[in-house]
């Protein structure tokens, strides 16, 4: 008799153990992404610099992040702010230096907090030792770059070798009278395409990962990784052959999306140069336990971005970040086309491996301004509470909105590039890197500088992280509270389901061991009425976990499944009461 109890609670131990697989740390933490020149400014110059991130690295701690990936420090000239790097070795001087990095990682770790890095394997410097060697006709630096003879037209006029464009508008190559040929720059002229063909790069780039990885970085987030390779030349006579056009409604022949990147982007070659990375990283764990992370950044299809997982055999990245909630939808799309970009990922992701969500970067449009500014919490619930692991942009947790620069005020070649004083802003991304917002004093709290590398944006003196924190209704403190929720078995483990009610409102369960959570966010102004218990087991009464800013109900608050009443650009969490 006793055994007829026994058997089904052994069962039920069984599976719960087998479903509460022991997670790793980056399967469960929050990835914080810093800009640093916009975070904090420590000496007064009106740049952000390593010290200001080390003064801040309790308040990562008390959003609940574990992590944070920092945008490039490294010794540069600053034509693409950092992503032009002259040596990857080093620290650059108006960020700080290499003392300084050393103290950051040991206050990080300190508090429990693992530190990411910018990776940028496709370029460098054009202002690098490399590249000028190169021009001394060093041999060794000039094939740690790609060169390529000009082609004179008809009228004796030297031209570029092809029609490839740079990803911020106009040929991608550069001539270079030292040497009389053109180098390849898939980015500014600032950012000289590094050769992959050449194992002297491969091992160089390899030792770069090296360095930092000793430094005590959890890893790293790969820059423009879809731009590694070149198609091999060898197999067209030796020259570069013209890129296709594309067949977009684009009139302007500089422009990249002119082309289609057959052979300049997502080459074979790539991957194995992923999975070669991810062996280093696997040595570092092999030796010390702790897994390093990688993060790719490709904006691409889903069977492309999933190649970087891993080909099956060999593995690769952990997070080919999921960028759908930046490039498939907008605050205009529909409660069904966010269900499908939501699902486009989980449905394609290798099954034993996790999802990401991504919303916002230094290269986007921010959420406020994407979506609206009432969507910020809804956006942070997704990105928070969807299966997988969150990256959030410096800003996001309070709902900063994109600043307003001016044609004379921008600095970001991809708006300067246009030369259009009219229309840079729709291809500038300053608007989204404008100094992180403190506090109402001068500069939001940002800096003591007269000026900042960027203006602050205005409305800064409401918000900001000061007054959200004394605020009890909040983005920062809706932010804290799915943090902490994101914490629960059902969150970590559990399994998800979706729906769209009707066109403005998405709802998701996530349920595990017999806890069940719905959130619903309603992306208009129409309220409606809901019946929840469309979900199976969501019947009786619903508490309120998490409410947004401009939500009625607050978190204890209960409500019948069979019918919530949904109020406009309302998102919330409830609960199931056992
Ligand atoms: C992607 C980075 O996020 C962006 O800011 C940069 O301009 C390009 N890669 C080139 O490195
Ligand atoms: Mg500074």
């Amino acid at each position: 008799m006793r055994n007829l109890f026994i058997l089904p609670l052994l069962f039920f131990l069984v599976q719960t153990t087998k479903q509460s697989k022991d997670l790793d740390w980056w399967e469960t933490t929050i990835f914080y992404q810093i800009y640093p020149r916009s975070f904090m400014d420590s000496d007064g110059d009106g740049i952000g610099d390593l010290n200001g991130i080390t003064s801040k690295l309790e308040y990562l701690k008390e959003l609940g992040v574990g992590a944070t990936w920092l945008s490039p420090m490294f010794k540069s000239p600053m034509y693409d702010f950092g992503y032009d790097i002259a040596d990857f070795y080093d620290v650059h001087d108006e960020y700080g230096t290499m003392e300084d990095f050393e103290k950051l990682i040991a206050k990080a770790n300190e508090l429990d907090i693992k530190i990411v890095l910018d990776f940028v394997p496709n370029h460098g410097s054009n202002e690098s030792v490399w590249f000028e060697e190169a021009l001394r006709g060093h041999e060794k630096y000039f094939d740690y770059f790609v060169w390529e003879d000009g082609v004179v037209d008809e009228n004796g006029i030297l031209r570029p070798p092809n029609n490839w464009n740079s990803v911020f508008r106009k040929s991608a190559w550069e001539y270079r009278e030292e040497v009389g040929k053109y180098y390849l720059h898939q980015f500014v002229i600032g950012q000289p395409d590094l050769n992959y063909r050449n194992p002297d790069v491969v091992e160089e780039m390899k030792n770069v990962l090296k360095f930092w990885l000793d430094k005590g970085v959890a890893g790293f987030r790969v820059d423009a990784i879809s731009h590694l390779f070149e198609v091999d030349k060898a197999k067209f006579d030796g020259m570069y052959p013209d890129e296709p056009l594309s067949g977009n409604k684009i009139e302007d022949p500089e422009s990249y999306d002119y082309l289609d990147h057959i052979y300049t982007k997502d080459q074979d070659e790539t991957y194995d140069m992923v999975y070669q990375w991810r062996d280093i990283f696997d040595e570092y764990k092999a030796k010390d336990g702790l897994t390093r992370v990688m993060m790719t950044e490709v904006y691409a299809s889903p069977d492309v971005t999933m190649r970087y997982f891993g080909d099956g055999e060999r593995e690769g990245a952990q997070m080919p970040f999921n960028f759908v909630l930046i490039t498939d939808v907008d605050g205009s799309s529909s409660a069904a086309e966010i269900k499908y970009a939501i699902d486009k990922f989980l449905t394609f992701k290798p099954i034993d491996k996790l999802a990401n969500w991504v919303a916002g970067n230094h290269d986007n449009s921010r959420v406020a301004s994407r979506f609206s500014p009432e969507l910020v919490d809804g956006i942070n619930m997704l990105v928070l509470l969807l299966p997988g692991v969150a990256v959030t942009y410096m800003g996001e947790e309070i709902g900063m909105v994109d600043g307003y620069i001016s044609w004379e005020d921008t600095v970001d070649p991809s708006g300067c590039n246009t030369d259009d004083p009219i229309n840079y802003w729709t291809a500038s991304r300053d608007p989204e890197r404008t100094p992180f917002q403190w506090n109402a004093q001068k500069n939001a709290g940002f800096s003591s500088a007269d000026k900042t590398w960027l203006p602050v944006a205005d409305g800064y003196e409401t918000l900001n992280v000061e007054v959200q924190q004394a605020t009890e209704r909040s983005h920062i403190n809706v932010y804290k509270a799915l943090a902490r929720l994101r914490t629960e078995p059902a969150f970590r483990h559990g399994r998800y389901e979706s729906v769209a009610f009707n066109s403005d409102v998405l709802a998701f369960k996530r349920w595990h061991n017999g806890e069940t959570y719905v959130a619903v966010i309603n992306f208009r102004d129409e309220v409606y009425n809901l019946d929840l218990t469309y979900f199976e087991n969501v019947t009786g009464q619903l508490e309120v976990i998490v409410s947004s800013v401009q939500s009625p109900k607050s978190s204890g608050d209960v409500v019948e499944a069979d019918g919530v009443q949904i109020e406009a650009r309302e998102s919330i969490v409830l609960k199931v009461v056992q």
